[in-house]
């Protein structure tokens, strides 16, 4: 593999690259919205030469597939990159700042479509030397919860063929510079559930006519909290948090039901299977107890970000290849969650984080906020580091 040629072509496109990402940032789109996002793609890789070039999932005109074949047929891995923004208003002026009122690019996706378009570059310069083939994965709605993009991309056959899958998160809480990166679970699953209680409405003064569901939606509450403290391994790790409760619509009026909704993270898929049937377990015995029927839904979202060991491998390789053994920091697990894991249930992947923190620079804000701003000086490293991931994959599994 060429290391030095594909770190020379990433920085031959660093201002191309650069320039795709304030142009991204500066005309950010929700989720299942990115439309003009990804018909600028989609036209970059026709001027490429981009083979099976599709666009448009989920009965949207939001999201890009796109292959290219190298010297010879061989393996094929995807490359992936979110390219959604978030519903807040931007608080960074820079001249490239959000054109679009309440709508900001505040998680660095723009970064990732823009890096995804400098391997686009780098790979097509490379072609005939490309010992395999690649899928580059412009997915839509990374962001949006039940109807996120990268489930919707699997059901319509984004990963048909695929080997393999990698993709990167630029971090602002990781200095600039170094590669984040875990090996097995890396991110949370998040999952959210919901639960009805009904009893019987009656006047305040006389709750022997009635039955409470306030009470019982209380106790529910308090004794939910033993499903981590008591029945999780201590050396697990899971959150359980009540967010929203309803009940009630006067001081002198016991209501007919209780609702109340939470959500859950966990880092060991195990663990995850088995959170709703202890949530259902307590709040069907409570509600028993207390004379209440009751409704349980639980809600997955995303799972939990399972890095194969062979793919970190190759990324620590890639890495210390072409930007030093220190650029590496082996991260704890991060409790936010990322939609890459449902490609990670299909096929081996690997997500590492590319560090953009810099005080000076003002991107060390936290992601999610409205003072976000993205590193330009770490785009290159990205576009390098991945264009050499997957050819190495290529290479280690063209045998
Ligand atoms: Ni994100």
């Amino acid at each position: 593999m060429n290391t030095e040629k594909i770190h020379a072509l990433a920085s031959e496109v660093e201002q191309k690259v650069i320039d795709f990402r304030h142009d991204f940032h500066a005309h950010p789109e929700l989720p299942w919205k990115e439309e003009e996002t990804s018909k600028k793609i989609e036209s970059v890789l026709i001027d490429l030469g981009y083979e099976n070039i599709r666009r448009g999932f989920y009965g949207t005109g939001s999201g890009v597939i796109a292959d290219i074949t190298g010297k010879e047929d061989g393996p094929l891995i995807a490359i992936r990159a979110d390219i959604d923004a978030l519903p807040l208003q931007e608080a960074v002026d820079d001249p490239w700042k959000s054109t679009c009122d309440g709508v900001m690019h505040a998680c660095g996706h723009d970064a990732h479509a823009a890096i995804l378009l400098g391997v686009a570059h780098v790979l097509a310069a490379l072609k005939e030397e490309l010992p395999g083939r690649v899928r580059l994965v412009f997915q839509p709605a990374e962001e949006a919860g039940v109807n996120s993009g990268a489930p919707m991309l699997i059901k319509e056959d984004a990963l048909a063929g695929v080997d393999a899958i990698c993709g990167l998160h630029v971090w602002s809480t990781l200095e600039a510079g170094k590669i984040g990166f875990r090996s097995g679970p890396m991110m949370a699953s998040a999952d959210i559930w919901e639960i009805e209680v009904k009893g019987r409405g009656g006047h305040g003064s006389r709750p022997h006519e009635a039955i409470d569901p306030t009470i019982a939606a209380a106790t529910i509450i308090t004794t939910i909290q033993t499903v981590v403290s008591r029945e999780i391994d201590p050396l697990e790790t899971a959150v359980l948090s009540v967010g929203k409760i309803e009940s009630g619509t006067a001081a002198n009026i016991i209501p007919e039901t209780a609702r109340i909704q939470g959500n859950v993270r966990t880092t060991n898929p195990q663990v995850r299977e088995s959170m709703g049937g202890r949530i259902s377990r307590i709040a069907e015995g409570i509600a028993a107890a207390l004379r209440c029927e009751v409704k349980v839904d639980f809600i997955p979202i995303y799972p939990v970000t399972v890095n194969d060991a062979a793919m970190v491998g190759l990324l620590r390789e890639t890495t210390g290849e072409l930007l030093g053994e220190k650029a590496l920091e082996e991260l704890p697990i991060v409790m936010g969650s990322e939609d890459f894991s449902f490609y990670q249930q299909k096929v081996p992947g690997v997500l590492f984080f590319l560090g953009m923190g810099d005080p000076s620079k003002g991107t060390d804000a936290q992601h999610h906020s409205p003072n976000f701003r993205t590193n330009d000086s770490v785009l290159t490293n990205g576009v390098a580091l991945l264009s050499s991931l997957a050819w190495r994959f290529l290479e280690t599994f063209n045998r």
